[in-house]
């Protein structure tokens, strides 16, 4: 069944109840300023603010910390609403022991082989922080930054600018990098990722975000149901250390074909070597598309219970789907139960890993004087 956007708006006034139970975005109503609470204080007395958004029927809790999605709650097709996010309820374990639940991933999403890369001729090592590889950005990512936000009310949409300098040297990264990324929630209620970034020095960039998703809510138990589809006839094989080794396989035959919308536990287990080797899918897809100049549809999550769908827009070239191979029972969540194997997915959107160092995959270079923008789009409905 398909809720219109206008049921959604309309039952929103009745989920507030249980909104403020949560600990409220009761006072973020549709289209209105976002709301700034205080979530907690990092060690050094630093305050990290939790900002609420609602528009269009979705509402989104956002820190200052990291740019984490601390919170993302939709409806489903009746109307109830859950949070579809994973995350925590505390500024401690964010900065303590989060698998980067929810937050805004740079200079470099995913890995570089042994954190080494030459460019300009020039080699730069930067900080290894995954095995002998670099994931992530390193031992102190954007993830682990505070971030200084600004809200905005422009026209129907609502939003949050987010500005972070990384300094030249910062993790090893040549180059000051100015980045500003927008979140903007519009009266559809999408949520849309506008990243930007410019540098002072030839450097390398992918910037993404990394929601784990669990549409059926978190702490509800596994996403092995939840159905999936990928525009992408090819995937990146990895080492063991999961850095591409460079082809571009096709996903005709194998477990990682999800051109026809399969349930994600429909071939988890098939025993594919990549599958073995990665715990699961921890792969990133070569969308068929390739690098767009406005953002195109390539993947579909939907859970059938709830019937809450989650449809992916990018301009990027790749789509890394992770299946929460790494959560093992230790991190305890927002709704105060244990997140398992396989209890999220996450469907980062982003350049290839390792691009610096393979010629073939596309460029992520950055030089002075261009800007790095890209962006993407999810678009929910029940
Ligand atoms: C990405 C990586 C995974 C894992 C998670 C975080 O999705 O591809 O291998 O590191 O981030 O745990």
């Amino acid at each position: 069944m398909n809720l219109s956007r206008r049921t959604v708006i309309a039952s929103t006034a009745a989920a507030g109840v249980a909104a403020t139970a949560l600990g409220g975005t009761a006072e973020a109503s549709s289209g209105r300023r976002p709301v700034k609470t205080l979530f907690g204080k990092l060690a050094d007395g630093t305050k990290i603010y939790s900002w609420a958004l609602e528009n269009g029927g979705t509402r989104l809790k956002v820190l200052s910390w990291g740019g984490v999605v601390q919170s993302l709650e939709l409806p489903d097709r009746h109307g109830r609403y859950a949070n579809v996010s994973l995350g925590f309820d505390n500024i401690e374990d964010y900065v303590a022991k989060t698998p980067y639940f929810g937050a805004l991933i740079g200079r470099y999403g995913n890995r570089i082989g042994k954190g080494q890369f030459t460019l300009d001729g020039k080699k730069y090592q930067v900080n290894v922080n995954d095995g002998v590889n670099s994931l992530h950005g390193g031992i102190k990512g954007f993830d682990k930054h505070v971030w200084n936000v600004e809200p905005f009310v422009k026209g129907s949409d609502v939003g949050l600018y987010l500005h972070y300098t990384s300094v030249d040297g910062e993790m090893g990264y040549p180059g000051t990098l100015k980045v500003k990324v927008t979140y903007t929630l519009t009266k559809r209620g999408e949520w849309r990722i506008d990243y930007e970034a410019t540098t002072t020095k030839a450097t390398v960039v992918n910037l993404t975000s990394h929601v784990y998703w669990n549409l059926a809510g978190e702490s509800s138990g596994t996403i092995e149901d939840h159905e999936l589809t990928i525009a992408a006839a090819r995937y990146t094989p990895t080492d063991s250390g999961l850095i591409p080794t460079g082809q571009l396989a096709k996903v005709s035959g194998t477990p990682f074909d999800f051109r026809k919308t399969k349930a994600i536990g429909r071939d988890i287990r098939a025993a594919h070597p990549q599958q073995v080797q990665a715990k699961g899918y921890d792969h990133n897809w070569v969308l068929d598309k390739g690098i767009t100049a406005k953002p195109v549809h390539v993947a579909t999550l939907r859970d059938p219970r709830s019937g809450r769908t989650l449809k992916i827009a990018t301009d990027q070239p790749g789509l890394q789907f992770y299946s929460g191979n790494f959560l093992d029972g230790t991190l305890t969540g927002t709704g105060g139960r244990t997140y398992r194997q396989g209890d999220a997915l996450c469907l980062e959107t982003q350049h290839f890993p390792d691009s610096p160092n393979q010629p073939s995959f596309p460029s992520t270079v950055l030089r002075p004087g261009q800007t790095y923008r890209t962006t993407t789009i999810h678009t929910f409905d029940a």
